[in-house]
């Protein structure tokens, strides 16, 4: 499971380059099972609010963080949301990415939540 939050679409579009099952962050969701957790940053390299009440009730079952940013806004908020996640929880950032990403970014995504998939279910 991949459970994500995407503003303006940028998030949505790596996912349709992805096979994973995905589930739109929403007030109160709750995941029972081993996710990925996909995010944006907001402004100056904040964590969405929605991205971090979600965290509050999940953190549990998150077993990585992937990011989506704008390198342009600076290497010091560039993506930072995931290093802040990553360090709250003491979970992986398992990838940052430059807006869209690239085709590295989308196997290196799907090679670990193939892997999350497989260390879950056996
Ligand atoms: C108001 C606003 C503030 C943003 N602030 C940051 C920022 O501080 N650091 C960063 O890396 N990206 C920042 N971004 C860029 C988004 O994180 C980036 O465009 C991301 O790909 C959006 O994902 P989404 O299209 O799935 O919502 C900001 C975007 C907006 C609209």
């Amino acid at each position: 499971m991949i459970a994500y939050t995407s503003r303006t679409g940028n998030i949505q579009f790596v996912l349709s380059k992805i096979e994973a099952e995905t589930i739109e962050l929403s007030p109160n969701l709750h995941v029972a099972k081993p996710f990925l957790l996909f995010t944006y940053t907001d402004g100056l390299g904040t964590v969405p609010a929605i991205t971090e009440q979600f965290m509050v009730k999940n953190a549990a079952n998150c077993k990585g963080v992937i990011v989506s940013g704008n390198r342009n806004f600076g290497h010091a908020h560039f993506g930072r949301a995931g290093d802040i996640l990553a360090s709250q929880y003491q979970i992986p950032l398992v990838r940052k990415l430059d807006l869209r990403g690239t085709a590295e970014d989308y196997a290196i995504i799907q090679s670990f939540y193939m892997k999350m998939m497989k260390e879950g279910f056996t």
